[in-house]
């Protein structure tokens, strides 16, 4: 599983006096400009301190969700800047611009050792677009590149992959870290290997969905996206969430499994609801009997069960992706039962455990049980892409020189 790589680091680069332009992931997940949970910032605190204390100007780069190439005030990076700064035990400057004007001003002010934060990337079209002009507008505001951003680095974005070819660039602690923990875990893995899957879309997931019933002995589809297996397989399931162009993916998906002998857990029961509101009344069904003007949102206790069964059956696990609509109390209860059955046997040394995806991840770490998972990687669909062997275009721009 997964793919080879060798890296410059942030030790074979001079940074004392140079500005640095440090690619992080400051995706954090935020509620009302106020952030509900900081593993992200935590994670990069020992890159930035590194570099400050080798007397480098640290210029951080994110995107903070997806705003689509346009300003939308209420997804500015600003409102990370006191964190970031407590955090750091140092100020930490802002510009309101991630180009132009705004940024060359507030990099032109910063000394040796200072941090910058600019605004976010995504409020340019050009990011997305992997644009040269953007890239070179970036490019101007540093003389060195460091990608400390692994769950960024499938992304052939402007600040991942373009700028990384602009700029003497290496690859950050957290990244190298990130991928040698992952290399080294899921090399040769202990058998029986059971991977998770879950979240909304099968559409963003199918091609690892192929690649793992080649792989793993067991493959549990989960969270909404198991609703169109549900549907494959000819359950009504009301007005829950499904990918109707993606039925017959779903049953393509359901043959191969039996031919490659991957045993394909589905739900058997769901909680249901005729909303996805907080509190709302709720019932648990089998899921062959979901009625009209209900939706599945999230799994019931018979399919936790299950699960939990296969997880004390496994040697090692894989996770990305919720059970249910883990955002909305109390469609978290099914992820967070088979999270804590993953802790315990990880902690009785039974079970490696792997969990990756920005927002389960954060869920999981909100709830202390990531402590107890084997490996956390705060990359949601770097790590499946990596898993499935694929190229991660950040990471390819980085092995350029
Ligand atoms: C993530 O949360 O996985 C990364 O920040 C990438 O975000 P994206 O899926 O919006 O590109």
């Amino acid at each position: 599983m997964g793919n080879n790589t060798a890296l410059h680091t942030i030790d074979d680069l001079d940074v004392k006096g140079k500005r640095v332009l440090l690619r992080v992931d400051l995706n954090v997940p935020m509620q009302n400009g106020t952030i509900t949970d900081t593993l992200r910032i935590d994670r990069i605190l020992p890159t930035v301190q590194a570099l400050s204390k080798r007397g480098a100007k640290v210029i951080l780069l994110s995107h903070l969700d997806r705003p689509k190439g346009k300003v939308v005030p209420g997804l500015s990076l600003r409102p990370l800047v006191t964190p970031l700064g407590e955090a750091l035990g140092q100020p930490v400057g802002f510009a309101g611009d991630c180009v132009g004007n705004a940024a060359a001003g507030v990099v032109a002010e910063l000394g040796e050792s200072q941090v910058a934060l600019l605004e976010n990337l995504r409020f340019h079209a050009g990011e997305e677009m992997n644009d040269d002009a953007f890239a070179s507008a970036l490019a101007e505001l540093g003389d060195l590149y460091v990608n400390d951003a692994f769950s960024c680095s499938h992304r052939a974005h402007a600040s991942v992959e373009r700028l990384a070819k602009k700029l003497p660039s290496a690859a950050g602690p957290v990244l190298v870290c990130e991928l040698a923990t992952l290399k080294r875990m899921l090399e040769n893995p202990s058998r029986p290997i059971l991977a998770i899957v879950g979240g909304a879309k099968i559409s963003t997931k199918l091609d690892i969905i192929n690649y793992l019933i080649g792989k793993v002995d067991t493959l549990a589809i989960v969270g909404a996206m198991a609703n169109t297996f549900l549907l494959a397989k000819g359950h009504a399931v009301g007005t829950s969430l499904v990918e109707t162009t993606m039925v017959e993916k779903a049953q393509a998906i359901l043959a191969a499994a039996e031919k490659t002998g991957c045993r394909l857990f589905l739900p058997e029961d769901a909680v249901i609801a005729t909303e996805l509101r907080e509190n709302v009344a709720v019932e648990t069904v089998p899921v062959s009997v979901v009625p009209e003007g209900r939706m599945i949102l999230d799994a019931g206790p018979e399919t936790v069960a299950r699960l939990s069964e296969a997880v004390r059956a496994s040697r090692t696990l894989v996770w990305n992706g919720p059970l249910g609509a883990f955002e909305t109390a109390p469609f978290d209860a099914a992820t967070m039962a088979v999270a804590k059955v993953v802790a315990a046997c990880t902690r009785e040394g039974e079970l490696l455990s792997i969990g990756g995806g920005g927002d389960t991840v954060a869920a999981l770490h909100r709830a202390g049980l990531d402590e107890d998972f084997s490996y956390v990687s705060t990359a949601g669909g770097a790590f499946l892409d990596w898993l499935g062997g694929k190229e991660l275009p950040g990471i390819a721009a980085l092995q350029h020189t």
